[in-house]
């Protein structure tokens, strides 16, 4: 495991970092996680990113997160993952405009893409990383679940599997399912299957996450690139569901990133969740056992119910005033 120094009032430390595969269908909230990692690199190794098709096609979600990486000066190349999931046909999500990044115009990133296949790129990471790898993905499961066909001693390698999917309650696809499990279910069925540790940043606590209006005013001020760019995201975000008649918007995606580096803003439970792959009415459905009647069957996820929602923002808005603190003084 890699380290990064911390100096502080008590003096100098060397804090272990954490060593994590990035996977995105960059989309908007993924966009918000991405530039979430890339100000807690004190927190956390990346060791490879991939992307996969959700939001929009993979053309665009592979070019969006090179194209962020690229304007925050970041040179690590991103995997091409899978263009569509492992049974179905792709089902893109409208709301994040054409390309994924609304009218958020960014330049074309110069850099090439990673040459590794993904299911090779997320094996080598979780072999370089010695066990301690965690995984966060915060798009279908597709990357993963062909990686753990591949490589089926993958889950024994993976420490933890953070994900931003499916909900205890409800969904925003259908009545019963969410997006990134609606849209590939036979591959998260796999992942809940595989026996790696899970952490399920479920819909039903994203949604509480609405995005309020100091936050964008807070990263208004300041003028650090991390921040101009999330500034920039977040008021298309605004508008967008003002547009959309959405009560909100939310960053569902940069709380399952929050989840890694600062697990204490979630409460979770433990429950064994099984996916829907088949029902006309339940496709994609993380079905929970909330009164233990498979008693045979250990819990597999550890399950958010409750968002600590200030401590949430402070955490976020704290991010890029720090990287603000960085900035040489006029
Ligand atoms: C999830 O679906 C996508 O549109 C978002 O990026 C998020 O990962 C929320 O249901
Ligand atoms: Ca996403």
């Amino acid at each position: 495991m890699s380290s990064a120094v911390i100096i502080c009032e008590r003096g100098m430390f060397a804090v272990e970092r954490i060593p994590i595969h990035l996977d995105f269908d960059t989309g908007i909230d993924d966009a918000l996680a991405l530039i979430c990692a890339l100000l807690c690199q004190d927190q956390i190794d990346i060791l490879s990113i991939s992307a996969v098709a959700g939001n929009v096609p993979l053309e665009h979600t592979a070019r969006n997160t090179q194209n962020i990486l690229a304007a925050l000066g970041e040179r690590i190349p991103v995997v091409r993952g899978a263009e569509k999931p492992l049974a179905r046909p792709l089902h893109c999500a409208v709301s994040h405009g054409k390309t994924g990044l609304g009218d958020v115009k960014l330049p074309q990133a110069q850099q090439a893409y990673a040459e590794s296949t993904v299911e090779d790129a997320i094996y080598v990471s979780a072999c370089k990383a010695e066990g301690e790898l965690i995984y966060l993905g915060v798009g279908p499961q597709t990357n993963l679940a062909l990686a753990l066909k591949k490589y089926p001693q993958l889950n024994r390698k993976v420490k933890r599997v953070v994900l931003m999917g499916g909900a205890l309650v409800g969904g925003n696809m259908t009545q019963a399912s969410e997006f990134n499990a609606y849209v590939d279910p036979e591959a998260l069925q796999l992942v809940f299957r595989s026996g790696i540790p899970i952490t399920m940043v479920g819909l039903d606590v994203t949604l509480q996450t609405k995005l309020p209006q100091w936050v964008a005013e807070a990263l208004q001020e300041l003028s650090n690139p991390y921040a101009k760019l999330a500034a920039q995201i977040i008021d298309f975000a605004l508008r967008r569901s003002r547009e959309y008649g959405f009560d909100a918007a939310n960053v569902h995606d940069a709380l399952a990133f929050c989840a890694v580096v600062f697990p204490q803003v979630l409460e979770t439970h433990p429950y064994y969740v099984e996916v829907e792959t088949q029902g006309e009415l339940t496709r994609g459905m993380t079905v929970a056992d909330f009164r233990g009647v498979c008693s045979e069957k250990a819990p597999n996820a550890d399950c958010a119910v409750k968002v600590d929602i200030d401590n949430f923002w402070n955490w976020f808005v704290s991010l890029f005033r720090r990287e603000e603190a960085r900035l040489p003084k006029a």
